[in-house]
C-alpha cells in the first residue's frame, strides 16, 4: 500500500517521483476540454500542489464535479516537472476519490472575505491561505519558546488555571464556582471552600519555583474578565512567564529584548513562506521593519521622561497625560511608533499605578517595573523585579488591602531564603501580531474569546 506525503514534502522533492498518494482539500478547480487542474492543499504548506486530473479516468464525469471548492480527495499518481508557471512540480493523477463532497453553498470561496466575515466560520477559516499561515506561525513560535528557555536552562513549570488570587489586583477575575448562580453564594460551601478563579497570571506560583529552581517560566492560557473590546486584547489568552532568582530589572529587561529578537529571527527563518506572504498580503513592510528591530537595541526610558517627552510633543491625544498616570496605548504607540521609531522599555513606574508585588525603589516613588513596547501594538510585555524585603511586602500587601494570611505562602518566600528575583509576561497573542502584522487579536487565536463572544 502506498503511504500518504503531506504536500510540503511532495513540493520539496529533489526529483520527479512515480507513484505518490496526497489526501487533502480542493482549493479550486478549473476544467478544460480533456482534463481539471485542481489547485490542491492539505495544510502542510503554504504552497498548493496543482493536479491534473485526466479526463480518461474512470468515471471522470460523474465525479469531477463532486471535486469542488472544499471536497476532500485522494489522489494517486506521479510528480512530474510542472510545464505552467508558478510552480516546480505537478501532479499527474492516475486515480482520485472524492472522500467528502462539497457544494456550492461551502463558505470559504476562492475570493478575499473580510475577516468579520472569517470570523464567523471561525471552523472553516484555517483553511484558508492566510489563517493557515497564521497558525503554522503560531505553532513554531510555541516551540521556539520552548527552545529559547531550554538553552538557557530555565524549567518550564506548570501553574494552576484555578487559583484564589488576584496576581495583578485589578479584579479581572472569572469566578470558578459550582454553586447555584441563583442562590446567594456562600463561599465556604463551594467546591473549594473559598472564593476561586480563573488565573490572570502564572507569576506568584513561577516565583515560588525560581525561589527553589532558579530559572523557570510558564507558558499557559490565562484569563480577564476586562470589558475592553480592543484589538489587541482577549479575555482568554497565552501568556508566557519567565521568573529569575538572582537577577535585577537590568537583567530582566535584558532577558525580555533577547526573547523578542530570538522570536523575531527564529520566525523569519522557520516562517519564511509565511513570513513572505504576509508582507506581500497583510502588512506591507512587514519584514523590512522585523530587520530593523532586531539590528538595534532597544530604547530604554524612565516612565518620568516618557511622559516628559509626550507632555513637551505637540500631539493631542484623547486621553490627556500627567505625571502618575497610566500609558494609554494612544500614548505607548506615539513613544515607539512616532518619537523613538522601534520598540523601548519603559522602566520605574509610579508605585500607585502598579501591583502589590513590584519591588519599591529607593525614591518612594516608584516601582522597579519594565513594558516593552513595540510599534503597531504598544504593551508587548511586562514584567518587573519583585519586592524581596519581607517588611516592605509585607507594607504593600497593607495598602493594597490584601491579607497577609491569604498570601501566607508568597510571603513565606521572603521569611526564609528570600532572594532578590525578577521575571516578566509577554502575552503570546500580542507577539504573534507582530510577527505577522495581523491586527486585531481575534484573527490570531483560533477561537477567540471577548466580550460577549464564546462562539465555537
Ligand atoms: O502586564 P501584564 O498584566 O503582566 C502580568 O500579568 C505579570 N504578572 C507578568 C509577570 O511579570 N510575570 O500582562 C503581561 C502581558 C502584557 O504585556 C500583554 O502582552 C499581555 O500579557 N496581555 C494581554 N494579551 C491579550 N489580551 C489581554 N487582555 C491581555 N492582557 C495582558
Ligand atoms: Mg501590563
Amino acid at each position: 500500500m502506498l503511504k500518504r506525503v503531506l504536500v510540503k514534502h511532495v513540493l520539496g522533492a529533489t526529483e520527479a517521483m512515480d507513484a505518490v498518494l496526497v489526501e487533502g482539500w480542493v482549493r479550486s478547480r478549473r476544467d478544460a476540454k480533456d482534463f481539471s487542474f485542481l489547485d490542491f492543499t492539505d495544510g502542510s504548506c503554504l504552497p498548493g500542489l496543482q493536479v491534473i486530473v485526466p479526463g480518461e479516468l474512470p468515471g471522470y464525469s460523474s465525479w469531477i464535479n463532486q471535486c469542488g471548492t472544499g471536497a476532500s480527495v485522494r489522489i494517486q499518481g506521479s510528480l512530474m516537472p510542472s510545464q505552467g508557471q508558478g510552480q516546480r512540480w505537478e501532479l499527474q493523477a492516475a486515480s482520485l476519490e472524492v472522500i467528502g463532497k462539497s457544494d456550492a453553498t461551502y463558505p470559504l470561496q476562492k475570493k478575499r472575505h473580510s475577516p468579520e466575515f472569517m470570523r464567523e466560520i471561525a471552523h472553516l477559516r484555517p483553511r484558508s491561505n492566510l489563517f493557515g499561515s497564521v497558525f503554522r506561525v503560531r505553532s513554531r513560535l510555541a516551540q521556539a519558546v520552548h527552545r529559547f528557555f531550554t538553552e538557557r536552562d530555565f524549567y518550564y513549570i506548570h501553574t494552576p488555571i484555578i487559583t484564589a488570587s488576584d496576581c495583578e489586583g485589578a479584579g479581572e477575575l472569572f469566578r470558578v464556582t459550582t454553586l447555584d448562580p441563583s442562590k446567594k453564594i456562600d463561599s465556604s460551601t463551594d467546591f473549594f471552600g473559598k472564593p476561586t478563579y480563573l488565573t490572570v497570571s502564572g507569576q506568584l506560583a513561577a516565583e515560588t519555583f525560581a525561589c527553589a529552581l532558579s530559572n523557570v517560566y510558564t507558558f499557559g492560557p490565562t484569563f480577564r474578565a476586562e470589558n475592553s473590546n480592543t484589538t489587541r486584547h482577549a479575555s482568554e489568552f497565552w501568556m508566557i512567564e519567565p521568573e529569575m532568582a538572582f537577577c535585577d530589572l537590568g537583567g530582566d529587561m535584558d532577558l525580555a529584548e533577547a526573547f523578542v529578537k530570538d522570536l523575531i529571527r527564529d520566525t523569519l527563518e522557520t516562517s519564511a513562506e509565511e513570513m513572505a506572504f504576509f508582507d506581500r498580503f497583510v502588512d506591507k513592510g512587514l519584514l523590512e521593519r522585523l530587520q530593523w528591530v532586531l539590528d538595534r537595541p532597544f530604547e530604554r526610558v524612565a516612565y518620568h521622561d516618557a511622559v516628559e517627552i509626550l507632555l513637551q510633543s505637540e500631539q493631542s491625544f484623547e486621553y490627556p497625560l500627567q505625571h502618575g498616570l497610566n500609558l494609554q496605548s494612544e500614548h505607548e504607540r506615539y513613544l515607539t511608533e512616532t518619537h523613538f521609531k522601534c520598540p523601548i522599555t519603559v522602566y520605574n513606574y509610579p508605585k500607585a499605578i502598579k501591583p502589590f508585588y513590584m519591588r519599591a525603589n529607593d525614591d518612594g516613588e516608584t516601582v522597579a517595573a519594565m513594558d516593552v513596547l513595540v510599534p503597531g501594538i504598544g504593551e508587548i510585555v511586562g514584567g518587573s523585579q519583585r519586592e524581596e524585603r519581607l517588611e516592605v511586602l509585607e507594607s504593600h500587601l497593607k495598602a493594597h488591602d490584601l491579607s497577609t494570611e491569604d498570601y501566607s505562602w508568597y510571603v513565606d518566600l521572603r521569611r526564609f531564603g528570600s532572594v532578590p528575583h525578577s521575571g516578566f509576561g509577554m502575552g503570546f497573542e500580542r507577539m504573534l501580531m507582530f510577527l505577522t502584522g495581523v491586527s486585531n487579536i481575534r484573527d490570531v487565536i483560533p477561537f477567540a474569546r471577548t466580550p460577549g463572544h464564546a462562539d465555537f
